[in-house]
């Protein structure tokens, strides 16, 4: 699905990350730990093709085609999704047009729109603009709704669990999981959802601090960024108990190798 070979980027004039390689394979979910202003965002911006961070040397691939140089419509054409960290507010855009919009390229164009913003408790919120004083946790659900509209094949999620409470975080982490199951929320009416489950396999990479969304998740691996590189690879729940353990200092050990 996503194959990130030697990529160094340049956020401003720091170089942000140093020769990463990652590669995640078709339906394998992927969990990035790191310390704060370790480059984790960086990443996800930059595999999403965001301005503003430069791709130096290195290349992405995705689904056997070289990104690299895509804008972030035609990757996001392609079926990659992402849930923000701190998504901008869009003054203008009410929440129901930019979800319809989301769904434009998804499998199944006529989405019921109504029905998807019931799932996240977001119905209230439907005719307000896009993140317009939205809380922490509604900007979650609202990323989220954006996402099941979407319904790519690669999903990033940016500290999805980030400022949510107890109640919605199991919410949050039903939703997350179906996404990577494909179940999608919007199936193709001409295939049952038996079939297409088989067709649609789907990709994570998963950016938390906490490891609350691991309840939820079937996450296969796990690796920390560190210095621009990703280091100590591992089952994300003994890499989260090592760093909880001992820090993130022992990962520098594990670098230096
Ligand atoms: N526009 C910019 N100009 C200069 N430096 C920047 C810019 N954007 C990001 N950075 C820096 O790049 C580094 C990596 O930031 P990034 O947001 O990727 O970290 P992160 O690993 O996601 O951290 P956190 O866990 O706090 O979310 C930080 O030191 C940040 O200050
Ligand atoms: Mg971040």
């Amino acid at each position: 699905m996503l194959v990130i070979e030697d990529l160094h980027v340049k956020v401003g004039d720091r170089e942000v990350l140093k020769g990463l390689n990652l590669e995640i394979k078709s339906g394998e979910t992927f969990i990035l730990f790191g310390p704060n202003g370790s480059g984790k965002t960086s990443l996800l911006m930059t595999l999403m093709g965001f301005s503003g961070y430069k791709v130096v040397k290195g290349k992405i691939i995705f689904k056997g085609k070289d990104i690299t140089n895509l804008p972030v419509y035609e990757r996001a054409r392609m079926g990659i999704g992402m849930s923000f960290q701190r998504p901008p507010t869009i003054h203008g855009l009410k929440t129901r047009d930019l979800v319809q919009m989301c769904a434009k390229y998804a499998q199944n164009k006529e989405i019921d729109v109504l029905n998807l913003a019931k799932k996240v408790n977001f119905l209230d919120f439907l005719d307000r603009d896009i993140n317009s004083g939205f809380s922490g946790g509604e900007i979650k659900r609202s990323e989220l709704l954006q996402l099941m509209a979407q319904q790519p094949d690669l999903l990033l999620f940016d500290e999805p669990e980030s400022g949510v409470d107890l109640e919605n975080m199991a919410l949050i982490g039903k939703i997350v999981k179906n996404l990577l199951r494909g179940n999608g929320e919007s199936p193709r009416p001409d295939v049952p959802m038996k079939e297409l489950k088989k067709i649609r396999q789907v990709s994570g990479l998963i950016i938390t601090h906490t490891g609350y969304i691991l309840d939820y998740v079937n996450a296969d691996r796990g690796q920390v960024l560190m210095n621009g590189q990703l280091c100590c690879e591992g089952r994300p729940r003994d890499i989260l108990e090592h760093i909880s353990k001992f820090g993130y200092k022992e990962c520098v050990r594990c670098l230096n190798k």
